[in-house]
C-alpha cells in the first residue's frame, strides 16, 4: 500500500503572533509512504527537490535515515498505537525552500503523520495528529495551518491538545513572500531570543495581537499598520537577516504597505500590502537586497485555504 499527502507551506508569527499565529501558502511538499515487501530493507528516504527558488534548496543537511524528522513522525504515530514501523519507502517531493521560514519541517511532519495514519487504518483523529505534530515541532503556529489551511491562531494546551480558530484574510490585502538566497536555521534563530522579556514588551505584543484580529475582521488598514509590529522576536533576529532593516526602511514611505515582517524564524520576509503598488514593492525589496549581493525570489501569493490532503492512496 502507498499513500501520498500534499501539504502547504506556512508562514508563522506574522508580526505580533509569535509561536501562535500562522497562515498556509500555496507552495507544496508531497510526502509519499509505501510499505515495501522486502524484509530487512528497513526505511529508505528519498528527497526530490522541485523548488524554483533562486538557490537550490539545500537538502544535504536533512538526514535521510531514522534520524530524519519524517521518520520520527512516522515512528511516533506507530508507537502511539503500540507498533513500530516496518519496511517503508518514504519520498518527499519538495517545493518548499528549506530553512527560509516557510514551514518546510511542519509540512514534512504533517505529511508523514497523515500518510502513516492512512496506512494504519486511521487510528489517530485530528486531536491526536495535531498533538503529536506539535510535540515534534515544539510549537503549533506552522503545524496547524499546514494541516487545516488558512490563517490560524493556535495554542497547544497543557494536556497536549491544540485549540485553534481560523480567521478570514481580507481579499484586498496582498501577501508578498520574499525568499533570499541564504538560509537561517530555526535553532539559530531561536537561540538569539531571551528567556524572559520586559513586561512592557509583552504588553506591546498583547495590544498588537488584539489589533491584528480586529483589523483582519474589519479590514481596517490603519489598524493593521499598527498591528504588524513585534517586540518578542523580530528585534533580536534583525541582525541575522541581512538587509531586513534597510528593506523595512525603504518600504516605510510606500502608502500601500501595511507591514513588513519576518516569515516564521526567517530568513524570508513577508510584505503585507494593498494590491495597487505590488511592482514598486517588489522592485524595492529586490534592489535593496541586490545592493548587498543577495539574490531573492519574490512571489505574491494568496492564502491556501485547504490545508493538507491525501492525493493518492494505492492499494
Ligand atoms: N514561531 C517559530 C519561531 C516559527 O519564530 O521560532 C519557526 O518555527
Amino acid at each position: 500500500m502507498k499513500v501520498s499527502v500534499k501539504v502547504p507551506a506556512t508562514t508563522a508569527n506574522i508580526g505580533p503572533g509569535f509561536d501562535c499565529m500562522g497562515m498556509a501558502l500555496p507552495i507544496y511538499n508531497t510526502v509519499t509512504i509505501e510499505e515495501t515487501v522486502l524484509p530487512g530493507t528497513g526505511v529508505e528516504i528519498n528527497i526530490i527537490s522541485e523548488s524554483d527558488a533562486v538557490s537550490d534548496i539545500s537538502l544535504e543537511h536533512i538526514p535521510q535515515d531514522e534520524n530524519s524528522l519524517v521518520y520520527k513522525a512516522v515512528e511516533l504515530l506507530y508507537n502511539s498505537i503500540g507498533q513500530t514501523p516496518g519496511e517503508l519507502k518514504i519520498t518527499i517531493k519538495s517545493e518548499i525552500p528549506v530553512a527560509r521560514g516557510l514551514g518546510s519541517s511542519a509540512s514534512v511532519i504533517i505529511g508523514a503523520l497523515m500518510a502513516a495514519n492512512e496506512l494504519l487504518g486511521r487510528p489517530a483523529d485530528e486531536v491526536a495528529l495535531l498533538s503529536i505534530a506539535c510535540e515534534l515541532e515544539g510549537h503549533p503556529d506552522n503545524i496547524t495551518p499546514a494541516y487545516i489551511g488558512g490563517l490560524v491562531i493556535s495554542s497547544q494546551e497543557e494536556d497536549g491538545t491544540v485549540v485553534y480558530r481560523k480567521l478570514d484574510w481580507p481579499q484586498n490585502w496582498a501577501i508578498t513572500v520574499c525568499v533570499p538566497d541564504f538560509e537561517l536555521s530555526t535553532d539559530i534563530a531561536r537561540s538569539v531570543l531571551p528567556k524572559e522579556v520586559p513586561m512592557k514588551d509583552a504588553i506591546f505584543n498583547i495590544k498588537r495581537m488584539a489589533m491584528f484580529v480586529q483589523a483582519v475582521h474589519t479590514q481596517d488598514e490603519e489598524l493593521m499598520k499598527l498591528a504588524l509590529q513585534d517586540k518578542l522576536h523580530q528585534p533580536y533576529r534583525m541582525k541575522l537577516i541581512q538587509g531586513l532593516e534597510n528593506i523595512i526602511d525603504n518600504l516605510k514611505h510606500i502608502e500601500s504597505v501595511l507591514g513588513c515582517v519576518i516569515s516564521g524564524a526567517g530568513s524570508s520576509i513577508l510584505v503585507i500590502s494593498k494590491k495597487n503598488e505590488l511592482d514598486k514593492i517588489k522592485t524595492i525589496v529586490k534592489e535593496t537586497w541586490a545592493d548587498q549581493n543577495i539574490k531573492c525570489d519574490l512571489k505574491t501569493l494568496s492564502v491556501e485555504e485547504t490545508g493538507a490532503r491525501i492525493v493518492s492512496n494505492d492499494d
